[in-house]
């Protein structure tokens, strides 16, 4: 009886033995099982599964990392193994020029991220600006945001790159045309008798343009004899009502003038003051907002142009959005707007518009730029 249990003890003791036996080389080439299963396993081709395993990406083998561009680009001179990592993040594209394109992407410090982006959004040509600049920070962000115009892109670059501007301003003065000189490259507006109408110094609205609605402002609202456009005409009455009531008097100095008043006018400042200087704050004709009949030139009780910090001008800053007017050329946006402050030239834009840009603080250049 005792030899017996003797001798199923030593064969269970055996049996543990030789168990741990058999699993010591199953423990110590327990990586290279795995890998060899994992190969087995993989979609890989075995130029890639060679290079993987040079570079130590065990990981990559199995078939669920697959990526098309890391087999793609294993075996063509654009491959570069610090890069690996980046390529099986890579969407791959069937596209002429792909794998030369995303090696030098990489190579000027974009991300798999970026890369990704870049081609969801850009067109070939686009993708070839790109690869051919420096880098550009904040690619991604500048490619999701909404007023981001393709066909700017060469624009954005060399503004964003030379100058210290963030990218949402970046992006946003280049739509403005803040890139070029004032006065160049300029277009020819084509919504001229709408009330979200942009003129400025790159929109001109031609020698010829008149608005179809122009009215006569009632003597009582005025300074002298001018004509606005009947919506601007209508707010404006209604504004000024409203504003009489809490003892603010309001009157149109100047509202809609022609072509041919604006020239007269620009000039007569050109001849006194220079043209430099005149640019600073005349329009020139064919460039001013008066010639929409949207614009007024605010007068207070004293007869003289609202000046900054009077109570006149402290109810428009509150009041003058819920009307549709906005104050047209703030103080600090010079550069955007291209003249110097004028806290007496309104404009009427609509009462959604204008409660938008009083609470975010815009002129209606960076507005229009970012619709
Ligand atoms: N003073 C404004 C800019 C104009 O001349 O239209
Ligand atoms: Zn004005």
């Amino acid at each position: 009886m005792k030899r017996r249990k003797r001798k199923k003890k030593n064969k269970y003791i055996i049996s543990i033995l030789l168990f741990i036996i058999l699993s010591i080389p199953l423990f110590i080439y327990k990586n290279q099982i795995i890998d060899y299963i994992s190969l087995l396993n993989s979609d890989y081709n075995k130029e890639t599964i060679k290079v993987l395993k040079e570079n130590n990406k065990f990981k990559y083998i199995n078939s669920k990392k697959y990526s098309k561009t890391l087999e793609k680009i294993v075996n063509t001179d654009y491959f570069d193994s610090k890069y690996i990592d980046s390529y099986t993040e890579i969407n791959y594209k069937e596209e002429d020029n792909f794998l030369e394109n995303i090696a030098s992407l990489l190579n000027i410090g974009y991300t798999s991220d970026d890369i990704n982006n870049i081609y969801s959004k850009l067109s070939n040509d686009n993708i070839t600006l790109l690869k051919n600049n420096k880098y550009v920070d904040k690619i991604s962000d500048i490619l999701e945001l909404s007023y981001f115009k393709d066909n700017l892109l060469n624009r954005y670059i060399n503004y964003y790159t030379s100058k210290e501007y963030n990218y949402t301003d970046a992006i946003t003065y280049v739509n403005i045309g803040l890139d070029n000189e004032y006065y160049t490259n300029t277009t020819n507006i084509d919504n001229k008798d709408d009330i979200t109408v942009l003129v400025n110094k790159y929109h001109n609205l031609g020698n010829d343009y008149i608005p179809s609605d122009l009215v006569d402002v009632n003597s009582s609202y005025r300074t002298k004899e001018n004509k606005l456009k009947k919506v601007a005409n209508d707010n404006f009455v209604t504004m000024a009502d409203d504003a009489k009531k809490e003892g603010i008097k309001l009157l149109v100095g100047s509202g809609y003038r022609s072509y041919k008043t604006q020239y007269d006018l620009y000039n007569y400042y050109v001849s006194v003051d220079g043209k430099k200087e005149a640019d600073t704050y005349s329009a020139r004709p064919g460039y001013s907002e008066h010639q929409t009949g949207l614009a007024i030139d605010i007068v207070g009780s004293n007869w003289s142009f609202i000046e900054a910090n009077t109570k006149e001008y402290n109810w428009l800053i509150d009041n003058s959005y819920k009307y549709g007017f906005i104050l047209r050329y703030p103080k600090g946006k010079e550069r955007i707007t291209g003249y110097i402050y004028e806290p007496w030239h309104y404009r009427y834009v609509g009462k959604d518009i204008a409660t938008y840009i009083h609470e975010n603080s815009l002129t209606y250049d960076e507005y229009m730029a970012r619709k």
